[in-house]
C-alpha cells in the first residue's frame, strides 16, 4: 500500500481545461494536484485546433507569461465560400467581438509554464484507472505511475477532464460511453505544410464535390482540410492528388502551395454524457461533450465549464455552500447544447453527405444564401462563432 497524497481537487488531465481549472481554483485558495497520462513532450507537441473565443483569450491573456496576444493573432472574420462566391462574415462589425489563432499546443505551454512556476504539483506519465467513493465527501482516484509503482489520491473532489476516452467518466455515467451519440458519414482530411498564408482570414468552403477549409498556423506553416471518407487512409493520395482536391473544394481562390510537413483523418463526431456529474465528482471538456471541428468550438466550451466549475467549487469548498455545484450541469448544459447545435449545424450546412439528391444540393446553396445575405443571419453566425458571452453562462 502507498500512502495516499491528499489535496482538495484531484484533476486528472494536463489539456487546457484541467490546466485552466488548477489556475481558477489557485485563485480561490484551493489546491489541487493535476495528474496526466501523457508526457510533458506528448502534450506540448500534439497539434490540435486553435481558435479561441474572445473570451476565453482574455482569460489566457491575464495568466503571467501568456504569450496569446504575441504568438497569436486576432482574426476579425471568417469567409464563407460557395456557388464560387467568397462572403465575408464581419465579427466586430456584427457582434463587436473577434476570435484569436492561436494553436492549442502553444497555450498548454504557457500554461504548463505558468502553472509550475506558481508550485502547482503537476505529474506527468500517471494514468488513472478509477475514482473512489464518489458519492462521499472523500472520493479519490487510484492509478500507476510510469514505472508501475501505484498512485492514490484522496480530494474534497475530482474533476475528470482527461479527454474522450475518459476513465473518470465511468464513475459519472455508469459506463465509457454514456451519452447522446451522433457519427456523421464523412471525416476530414487534414494537412500540415510549409506555406504562406492563402488568405488574410480562414476560409470554410462548401462545393458540389465537398467541404474544404483553409486554415492556418503561422506565417510559414499552414493547416488545411477536405471533407473525406472516415476511412480513408492519410497515406494514400500523392501530394498532388492533395493539392488537386483542394483547390477543386475552393474555387475561385488560388491557394499558396508547399511541402506537406503532416497528413491525418480526423472523424467527427457529436457526443454529450448523460450526466456531468455524481456527488463530487464532476467531467468537463472532452470527458463531457465531444463536437466536430466545423463550428471551432472544443477547447471553447471546456473553458466555459471549467469557468463555472470554479466557481461552484469555490462557493462548496470555501464556504460550504452546496448551491452552485447542485446546479452546476443544468448551466453547463445550456451552452453545451447550443455549441452542439451550431457545430451540426455549420457541418451540415457546409458538407456534402455522400447520398444527397440535386433537391439536398440546391436546398443547401438555399441555406448558405440565406445566413450571407441577411444581417440576422450573419449576425447569428458570428455570435455563436466568437462564443456567447460567458456572463450569461455563469
Ligand atoms: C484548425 O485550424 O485546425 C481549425 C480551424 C477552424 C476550425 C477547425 C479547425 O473550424
Amino acid at each position: 500500500m502507498t500512502t495516499p497524497l491528499r489535496t482538495q481537487v484531484a484533476i486528472v488531465g494536463a489539456g487546457p481545461a484541467g490546466l485552466l481549472l488548477s489556475h481558477l481554483l489557485a485563485g480561490a485558495g484551493i489546491d489541487s494536484i493535476v495528474v496526466d497520462q501523457r508526457s510533458r513532450e506528448e502534450i506540448e507537441t500534439t497539434i490540435r485546433a486553435g481558435i479561441l473565443e474572445q473570451g476565453t483569450v482574455d482569460l489566457l491573456a491575464e495568466i503571467p507569461g501568456s504569450r496569446v496576444h504575441s504568438v497569436g493573432t486576432r482574426h476579425d472574420g471568417i469567409e464563407l465560400r460557395f456557388d464560387g462566391h467568397g462572403h465575408r462574415i464581419d465579427f466586430p462589425g456584427l457582434v463587436g467581438r473577434s476570435v484569436w489563432l492561436y494553436p492549442q499546443h502553444e497555450a498548454l505551454k504557457d500554461l504548463i509554464a505558468a502553472r509550475l512556476a506558481a508550485g502547482q504539483d503537476l505529474r506527468f506519465g500517471i494514468t488513472i484507472d478509477e475514482v473512489l467513493d464518489a458519492d462521499s465527501s472523500r472520493p479519490g482516484v487510484v492509478g500507476v505511475d510510469a514505472t508501475g509503482a501505484p498512485v492514490e489520491i484522496e480530494a474534497d473532489f475530482v474533476v475528470g477532464a482527461d479527454g474522450s476516452r475518459s476513465n473518470v467518466r465511468v464513475a459519472v455515467t455508469g459506463s465509457h460511453t454514456g451519452g447522446y451519440f451522433r457519427e456523421y458519414p464523412f471525416a476530414w482530411f487534414g494537412i500540415l505544410c510549409e506555406a504562406a498564408p492563402s488568405a488574410d482570414e480562414l476560409i470554410y468552403s462548401n462545393s458540389p464535390d465537398g467541404f474544404a477549409l483553409i486554415s492556418q498556423r503561422s506565417k510559414t506553416v499552414q493547416r488545411m482540410y477536405f471533407q473525406c471518407d472516415p476511412e480513408a487512409d492519410p497515406d494514400a493520395l500523392s501530394d498532388s492528388e492533395i493539392w488537386d482536391t483542394l483547390k477543386r473544394r475552393v474555387p475561385g481562390t488560388t491557394l499558396t502551395e508547399g511541402p506537406i510537413i503532416k497528413r491525418d483523418v480526423l472523424r467527427f463526431r457529436s457526443f454529450v454524457a448523460h450526466e456531468l456529474r455524481r456527488g463530487r465528482v464532476a467531467i468537463v471538456g472532452d470527458a463531457a461533450h465531444t463536437v466536430p471541428p466545423t463550428g471551432a468550438k472544443g477547447m471553447n466550451l471546456a473553458v466555459a465549464d471549467v469557468i463555472l466549475l470554479a466557481r461552484a467549487l469555490d462557493s462548496l469548498l470555501n464556504h460550504g455552500d452546496e448551491s452552485l455545484i447542485d446546479g452546476w450541469a443544468d448551466r453547463a448544459r445550456q451552452r453545451i447544447w447550443k455549441a452542439q447545435h451550431f457545430s451540426w449545424w455549420m457541418t451540415s450546412m457546409l458538407h456534402t453527405v455522400p447520398e444527397a439528391t440535386e433537391f439536398d444540393r440546391l436546398r443547401q446553396l438555399g441555406e448558405l444564401r440565406s445566413v450571407v445575405e441577411s444581417e440576422a443571419g450573419r449576425t447569428y453566425l458570428a455570435e455563436a462563432y466568437t462564443g456567447w458571452p460567458l456572463a450569461s453562462a455563469g
